[in-house]
């Protein structure tokens, strides 16, 4: 499903405007899409440590949103599985601020951030969390425990980061200090933000131990590690087939090259899932959470098939079957672990399919018209647009949605800047979808009683088949890039595509028409009706509300269209009235 070629094709269309280019891509492209059987798309489990902001959602959520809801569309078999990260320092850190336990503050997280996603029509099949699902632990036992008996781990005392004024062993995010790899400094312990590798007790320099502010000591402590070097490539050899972007490749190319090494998949934390083993040295260890997390993606499978059909036994058709094809979306920081570490687990467990594709997201930058430059979004320094408050603010979720995926950071990290969200708000979604719908629906109920036509597109006029042309096209090329993870440009092409149907309105002019020809203002009227249908089919995966509230208008019934259905003709039928699909906001 994944390939580069067709970007072009509606470019060259929109600059020729040449019909007989048009038609001869329609005859190649015309072809019924075959989808697979099954698909399993998966959104970052996010940790249950806050409220959800537009870099999140911008990152993994709405693109995922996008692509499972086009895969519906096209009525493949696809799930949609997520849930909160429960495990490890980031929830632990959190609760202590806080003054709650990890569970209570990973509940608490978790409900805010499912309403996010409701809020913002972002679908899941499951919102579970790893804490809760009652497959979790055993799943993720399992896992630990068919990798141990198959001898991937190596049993390693070591030196961990220790807290002397504490007396506290120290994992992860409880110690900060410099990447000696890009010299970025205020880094967690296990990952570097900044250029994404993984870091050690020799590769961070400067370790100061967040419980006590004090520097962190290296203290002797035994854990099992996951001797990533005996997976090298297996790890290339799967990046080569899979279906990742040209940067992600390269990225995970240049960790590779670097060559991978032995990574500590237990911690000494009280919260988190027990070490399996009956060895004295594994008492008061938990799994490091990113072993645990990935985990989640299986566990809320198996919970989402028992609430589904009864059987959690059922997780293994989307799991083991080879004619699922599984797409895991997450934002830049997750990289190592989702293409290097859990493509490691996944082959060393050796029962399990390995995702088909990872679709990987940048960081999203925010510029507040007070700030010099765009800065990281941070909800230390307050710097974030969070997804309860746009909400509550009134804020439309289709036109955070439109924004967030027009500015898409897919191959870099961009820049989220409110006010340029209100002019593109105004002037993209207003003026150009907006305007169409209300005028052609307002002119159809003033003039025919909200009666449009039954057409035959066999009998169109030469510009009523030419803006056809260009639908078939756009159906076409919108699929591909949403099946490519292009979404900023399949969204362009949509909103061209709407740009095209008001030109095509203003050269027939149907409100003149009306005066001399009313048989053919009702026509072109009728054939518009149609076009709109068409659009709220090719920006369902995008602006769902909106695509819905078409539907209203028009009346007809949104579970009955599916993107097949674009470009066949409405019955003769009458309209509803029109609203105000996007109000100006200032
Ligand atoms: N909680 C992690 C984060 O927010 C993402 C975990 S994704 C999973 O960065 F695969 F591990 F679940
Ligand atoms: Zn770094």
């Amino acid at each position: 499903m994944y390939c580069k070629k067709n970007k072009i094709y509606l470019y060259i269309i929109f600059d020729l405007k040449s019909s007989i280019i048009i038609t001869f891509f329609i005859s190649m492209n015309s072809h019924n899409k075959h989808f697979q059987k099954r698909y399993l798309i998966t959104a970052a489990l996010p940790y249950s440590n806050g409220k959800l902001h537009v870099g999140h959602i911008a990152g993994s959520y709405l693109p995922s949103d996008i692509f499972v809801r086009y895969l519906k569309l096209n009525q493949a078999n696809a799930m949609f599985i997520c849930g909160s990260d429960d495990h490890g320092v980031a929830i632990t850190i959190t609760a202590e601020k806080e003054n709650k336990t990890p569970r209570e503050t990973a509940e608490f997280y978790n409900q805010k951030q499912k309403e996010n996603f409701v809020s913002l029509g972002i679908n899941f099949d499951i919102y579970s969390s790893t804490c809760g699902n009652p497959f979790h632990t055993k799943t993720s036992q399992d896992l630990f425990l068919e990798l141990y008996n198959k001898g991937y781990f190596d049993k390693i005392e070591t030196d961990q980061f220790y807290d002397t004024v504490k007396n506290k062993f120290l994992a992860d995010r409880y110690v900060k200090g410099e990447c000696s790899y890009c010299g970025a400094k205020n880094q967690n312990s296990d990952q570097c933000e900044e250029c994404g590798k993984a870091l050690d007790t020799e590769t961070l320099k400067n370790p100061i131990s967040m419980l006590s502010q004090t520097p962190a000591i290296l203290k002797k402590t035994t854990h099992w590690f996951l001797d990533l070097s005996k997976s090298e490539s297996i790890v290339a050899e799967w990046l080569e087939a899979a279906e990742i972007k040209e940067n992600t490749k390269n990225f995970v190319k240049g960790l590779l090259s670097t060559g991978l090494v032995k990574r500590s998949m237990t911690r000494d934390l009280t919260w988190g899932i027990p070490v399996p083993l009956a060895d004295p040295e594994a008492k008061d260890k938990v799994l490091y959470v990113w072993f645990d997390a990935p985990i989640g993606y299986i566990s809320n499978t198996k919970e989402l098939c028992q609430r589904k059909f009864g059987s959690a036994d059922k997780y293994q058709e989307w799991w083991k079957d080879k004619d699922c094809k599984i797409y895991h979306f997450i934002g830049e920081d997750n990289t190592i672990f989702h293409a290097v570490i859990w493509i490691a687990m996944l082959h060393a467990e050796g029962s399990f399919n390995l995702p088909t594709g990872v679709a990987v997201n940048n960081f999203l930058n925010i510029k507040f018209s007070n700030t010099e430059a765009a800065e990281k979004i941070s909800k230390s320094r307050g710097s974030a647009i969070w997804i309860d408050d746009f909400i509550a603010q009134g804020g439309d979720p289709d036109g955070l949605r439109y924004y967030l995926t027009m500015i898409a950071p897919e191959q870099a990290r961009t820049v989220y800047n409110p006010l340029d969200y209100v002019t593109r708000y105004n002037s993209e979604l207003g003026n150009v979808l907006g305007n169409l719908v209300s005028r052609v629906v307002a002119m159809v109920n003033k003039n025919f009683n909200g009666i449009i036509l039954n057409l035959d597109p066999a009998k169109l006029d030469e510009s009523s088949k030419r803006i056809f042309g260009l639908l078939k096209n756009t159906q076409q090329v919108v699929g591909e890039n949403i099946e490519n993870y292009y979404f900023k440009s399949a969204l362009e092409d949509v909103m061209n595509f709407c740009r095209q149907c008001n030109r095509y309105l203003d050269e027939q002019a149907p409100w003149k028409l009306l005066k001399t020809d009313q048989e053919k203002a009702q026509f072109i009227l009728s054939w518009t009706i149609n076009l709109i249908k068409d659009i709220s089919i090719l920006i369902q995966p995008f602006l769902p509300f909106t695509s819905a509230k078409i539907h209203k208008i028009l009346k007809i019934n949104s579970y009955a269209l599916h993107w097949n259905n674009i470009g066949e003709t409405l019955p003769e039928m009458q309209i509803g009235q029109a609203e105000i699909l996007f109000p100006k906001i200032e």
